[in-house]
């Protein structure tokens, strides 16, 4: 298990390579078995692989989410905040083990932060996908996870890097 959390790298860029069906199914049997708060499971995903699609989601904040048009495929994630008030925790949870996942299969995949971000000015970017994508008044969207076969290498995170000093024992010190 350490040797995928060192492995898994933010992927921003991917090849024009489609992803297996049988892949597509263990990306969605990952999302189903994320655990949720009280197991109330207030999300709901979808999956975008509709090129045109994935090229207007990518405009959805002015930073961070351009190489979307590029990936194979995007997992929107949503939580109904009208069924569980921890929806966050649940998503990026959701958000997390769907990029495992992705490593697992030997698949790069890239977080995008929705949540809090601005398409413009004026506007969420959250409700810029809301309105592309009709997705219902009570959802909101933590994050969509771009998917794809990787176009970039990047070494593991190496061990010597990890910053032991912020783990505590027994006490704040
Ligand atoms: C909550 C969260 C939000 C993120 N949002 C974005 C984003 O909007 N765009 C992006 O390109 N990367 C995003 N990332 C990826 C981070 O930049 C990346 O995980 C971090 O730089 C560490 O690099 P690594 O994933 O390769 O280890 C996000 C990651 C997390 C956990």
């Amino acid at each position: 298990m350490l040797d995928l959390f060192k492995k898994r790298r933010s992927i921003r860029k991917f090849k024009q390579k489609p992803i297996e069906k049988e892949k597509i199914e263990a990306l969605k049997k990952a999302l189903l078995l994320a655990p949720s708060s009280r197991n109330i499971k207030p999300l709901e995903f979808i999956f975008l692989d509709n090129k045109e699609i994935l090229n207007d989601i990518s405009k959805c904040k002015p930073h961070g989410a351009i190489f979307l048009k590029e990936a194979a495929l995007a997992v929107v994630v949503l939580g109904d905040e009208n069924k569980s008030d921890v929806w966050v925790e649940d998503a990026s949870i959701a958000s997390i083990i769907v990029q495992l996942e992705a490593e697992a299969l030997e698949l790069g995949s890239c977080w995008i932060q929705i949540r809090n971000r601005n398409y413009n000015e004026n506007k969420m970017a959250e409700d810029y996908i809301k309105e592309k994508l009709n997705i219902k008044e009570n959802f909101k969207v933590e994050s969509i996870i771009a998917i794809g076969y990787k176009d970039e290498s990047k070494n593991p995170t190496d061990e010597e890097n990890l910053d032991f000093s912020k783990i505590h024992i027994n006490k704040f010190d």
